[in-house]
C-alpha cells in the first residue's frame, strides 16, 4: 500500500507509545510495559506526587534519561518530512516523549502533556529539558514542581482536547500509529474522523479493540510500515 499526501488537504499521524517503541522507548501495556514495571498509584497519579513528591521526580527523571538515549527512527522522519512538504499535517500524540519534535515536527499536539515540562501550582508552567530536572522546586515560591504530565485520574487540558478534536474532525486521511486504544479521550478520536469521511488507516503489529473502525491495516512496526507508505513521496 502507498498514499500519496497530495490527495489528501488533511493529515493527521495520531501516535501513542508503539510509535517510539523502535527508538526503544518501552509501551505502556504489554510485557516490558512501564505499567507492568512500576505501579501507576506510586508514580503517575496526584495522589502519589502529594505523598512523595520526590519520589515521583526521580521517577519521572529516570525516564527523561532514557528518553534522551533514545533517537527518533525513519518512521519518526517520515512524519516530520510530511509535515514539512505538506501544509495540512498535524501529529496528535498520546506520547510525552517528545520525540516527533526531537525528528522535526512542529506542528505537534501533546495530549497528555510532556516530560519536558514542569508546573508550579502558583507560577505556571516550566519548560526544562536535559536529563536532570534543573529544580525539583519552584524558584520563585519554593512549592514543589509537579511534571506537566496528565497522569491517572487527572483531567485532559480541554484546550488542547479542544484543539486536538478540531484537527481529527477536520482530515479527511487519520492515520493511527502505535496505540491500544483503551486510554479516553484519545481512544475515541478514529471513531470521531471516521464520522466526518475521513479514511482511517491503522498500523500496530496486534490488533486491538479498535481496529474493527479501520478502512485498512498495516500489522507491521512503524519504523518500516512509515517509510515503506510514503515511499516515493
Ligand atoms: P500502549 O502501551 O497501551 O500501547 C502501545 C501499542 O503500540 C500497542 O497496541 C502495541 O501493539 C503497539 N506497538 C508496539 N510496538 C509497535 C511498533 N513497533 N509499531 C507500531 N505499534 C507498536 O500505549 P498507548 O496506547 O499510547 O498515558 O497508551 C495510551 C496512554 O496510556 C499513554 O499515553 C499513557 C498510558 O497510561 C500517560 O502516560 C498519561
Amino acid at each position: 500500500m502507498e498514499i500519496d499526501p497530495s490527495a489528501y488537504k488533511d493529515i493527521v499521524f495520531f501516535t501513542g507509545a508503539g510509535m517510539s517503541a523502535e527508538s526503544g522507548v518501552p509501551t505502556y501495556r504489554g510485557s516490558g510495559g512501564v505499567w507492568s514495571q512500576y505501579r501507576w498509584q506510586e508514580y503517575a497519579c496526584q495522589t502519589a506526587f502529594e505523598e512523595d513528591p520526590q519520589k515521583v521526580l526521580a521517577f519521572h527523571e529516570v525516564r527523561r534519561q532514557a528518553v534522551l538515549a533514545c533517537k527518533p527512527h525513519a518512521g519518526h522522519d517520515v512524519i516530520a518530512g510530511q509535515e514539512k512538504a505538506h501544509p495540512g499535517v498535524t501529529v496528535v500524540t498520546q506520547n510525552i516523549d517528545g520525540m516527533h519534535q526531537r525528528a522535526g515536527n512542529r506542528r505537534v499536539i501533546e495530549l497528555h502533556g510532556s516530560l519536558w515540562r514542569l508546573r508550579c501550582p502558583w507560577h505556571g508552567v516550566i519548560e526544562d529539558i536535559g536529563e536532570k530536572y534543573r529544580s525539583y522546586k519552584c524558584r520563585d515560591c519554593g512549592s514543589w514542581l509537579r511534571p506537566d504530565i496528565v497522569w491517572f485520574g487527572d483531567r485532559l487540558d480541554p484546550w488542547v482536547v479542544s484543539e486536538a478534536t478540531g484537527a481529527i474532525r477536520k482530515c479527511d486521511l487519520l492515520i493511527s500509529i502505535g496505540t491500544s486504544g483503551v486510554v479516553w479521550p484519545a481512544a475515541g478520536f478514529p471513531q470521531i474522523a471516521r464520522e466526518n469521511g475521513a479514511r482511517l488507516l491503522e498500523i500496530n503489529p496486534e490488533p486491538n479493540e479498535m481496529s474493527h473502525l479501520y478502512d485498512e491495516t498495516i500489522r507491521t512496526g512503524a519504523g518500516s510500515a512509515l517509510p515503506e507508505l510514503f515511499k516515493k513521496r
